[in-house]
């Protein structure tokens, strides 16, 4: 039968502190002026690529090899720290939801039925991201979901945009828009009354994350909700095309909007009866708003009116939670990671990141389940998030005080496991600010040198590695790899993740000195992470998990 004890590893002792760093937005790529790793000091970093070859290989991040629907798509951090935490590859929200849309199953389960229940009489809105991204949501998932509800019933549509310029360039935002709004167009051309009934920028509005600011998600639910916001428009394409205008505008920061009619009426609030959902799929940044649909008790904000809805996700974001009770897609079931193996088999567990990144050390890793396996054996530590600034203002972050605390978790002894993210190659790179990514990925370095110490000096093992490119790569390229221009002539930033492989590295006085990368995995990738982390504390791993990347040389 099934047993949680892991079987000993035959060679590799038990009992070093091992030290996982995960890099967040660090990828590798050729050395040119927009690769700001390459770009910044980063000594630490150079020297273990630098270093003995068995120590150091690159993996997969991005693509099939966590779970996504084909390689055209970027890595990011849900996927990256699923898989380096459950040593196994799901077919991820990406590519669950296009299959249900594909197989017509999506209409069939629960979670339509519920919300379709309210298609005689009320309004459906859709709220979420709106680019072809690919990370949170994708338009064509929108596009088909508008379809399929409106043919089964949907007779008035509310879409509430948020705008994107973070997994997709600065200013596609009105593409998008013009997109949507000729769908929409084409729909009231079937007699359904479908709009765009607000929207506003990703990271202003409504897609905060691990509660690092309640106002982004008041604002939006004043637009969305209350069909109440600072700036009114006739439409949508105005909107964008208007707050763009302005200077130093940005997709990703634009204030919240709702569209009114002639005497000035917000088009679209969400009203008793009415059906909403949440059409994205990643789950870190619906978990907020979908609180604030689900949760009777709620006091993050005054929500003011409190509509009685039907509500679902377009996955349920949180299994320990079970938010959104409603769903119209089933997640991954993301089970047995190596975290719960790990506790369950006695290692004692640290992980720390600042407030923006600390879900993904502990919900993404855990399989997007919040909580302790064992509060007694666990130790979970965010370190607050600067709010309400862009990062390329506070480019080093909060790098220094998570390597702070992962030394002294590494030198209280009372730790097995100490793992941390560094978010600054990430958090700065989707600024697009180039400067700014420089200093963000200098600072990240000087963080992994604080933690490499802290191992030397306690006879540790370290494996260092990335979850997903980014600031390797700030350029938008052609098929050849050069950069590409605008109109203007400058060149096209590129502010989100990449394609590219990441590092791992291994390390540490108490790694066996016989331990080597394999050379014989075809492809790589970050789910072979797990069972090298279960090697190193000196376990075997699951059969199930991906292999290894670790031998061990008798000498
Ligand atoms: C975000 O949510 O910030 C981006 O869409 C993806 O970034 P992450 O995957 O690194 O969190
Ligand atoms: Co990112």
């Amino acid at each position: 039968g099934f047993s949680w004890t892991l079987p000993d590893h035959p060679k590799l002792p038990k009992g070093k502190p091992v030290a996982v760093v995960v890099l967040d937005g660090w990828g590798e790529a050729n050395p040119d002026e927009y690769n700001c790793i390459h770009v910044a000091q980063t000594p630490v970093m150079d020297s273990l690529k630098n270093g003995a070859p068995e120590k150091w290989k690159l993996v997969k991040a991005h693509g099939m090899a966590v779970g996504l629907p084909s390689d055209d798509d970027m890595g990011n951090s849900e996927v990256g720290h699923n898989a380096l935490g459950a040593g196994r590859i799901f077919a991820q929200g990406a590519k669950l939801v296009d299959q249900a849309l594909a197989s017509g199953k999506i209409y069939e389960g629960d979670g339509f039925n519920y919300i379709k229940e309210s298609f005689e009489n009320g309004t459906l809105h859709l709220i979420g991201l709106l680019s072809d991204g690919g990370v949170h949501s994708r338009l064509d998932q929108l596009q088909l979901l508008l379809k399929g509800a409106s043919e089964r019933g949907a007779k008035r549509i509310r879409v509430h945009i948020l705008t994107d310029g973070r997994d997709v360039l600065d200013g596609s935002s009105v593409g998008f828009v013009e997109t949507l709004e000729n769908d929409l167009l084409q729909l009231r051309e079937k007699g359904i009354d479908a709009r765009i009934a607000s929207g506003g920028g990703r990271m202003y509005v409504t897609m905060d994350r691990y509660e690092n600011d309640w106002d982004v998600v008041k604002r939006g639910w004043d637009a969305q909700v209350l069909g109440d916001a600072p700036y009114k428009f006739q439409s949508a394409l105005e909107a964008v095309k208007t707050l763009r205008a302005e200077p130093k505008a940005n997709d990703q920061y634009l204030p919240p909007f709702v569209i009114v009619d002639d005497s000035g009426s917000a088009v679209g609030p969400v009203l008793d009866g009415d059906a909403v959902v949440t059409i994205n799929f990643r789950a870190d940044r619906m978990v907020m708003l979908a609180k604030a649909l689900e949760y009777a008790d709620f006091d993050k904000f005054d929500r003011v009116r409190v509509p009685k809805i039907r509500y679902a996700g377009m996955l349920q974001y949180d299994g320990e939670l079970k938010l959104p009770s409603r769903y119209l897609v089933s997640p991954p079931e993301i089970e047995r990671t190596s975290g719960e193996y790990l506790v369950k088999n006695g290692i004692r567990t640290f992980a720390c990141s600042e407030t923006v990144k600390f879900g993904h050390v502990t919900f993404f890793w855990n399989g997007n389940r919040s909580g302790y396996f064992d509060e007694t054996k666990e130790e979970y530590v965010e370190i607050l998030s600067d709010s309400g600034i862009t990062f390329n203002v506070a480019p080093k972050m909060k790098a220094l005080q998570i390597a702070e605390k992962a030394r002294d978790a590494i030198l209280s002894g009372k730790f097995d496991q100490v793992r941390v993210n560094l978010p600054n190659g990430d958090m700065v790179g989707h600024t697009g600010d180039i400067e700014a990514t420089v200093v963000a990925c200098k600072a990240a370095d000087e963080a992994v040198k604080i933690i490499l110490d802290a191992v030397e000096q306690v006879g540790g093992i370290y494996l260092v590695t990335a979850d997903h490119g980014n600031a390797e790569d700030m350029v938008k390229r052609n098929k050849s790899g050069k950069p590409l221009l605008d109109k203007s002539g400058g060149i096209q930033i590129l502010t989100s993740h990449t394609l590219q492989p990441v590092p791992v590295a291994i390390g540490g006085p108490g790694l066996h000195p016989g331990v080597k990368f394999r050379t014989d995995i075809q492809t790589p990738g970050l789910a072979n992470v797990a069972a090298t982390v279960m090697n190193l504390h000196g376990f075997e791993s699951p059969a199930d998990y991906e292999p290894t990347l670790i031998e061990v040389a008798d000498n």
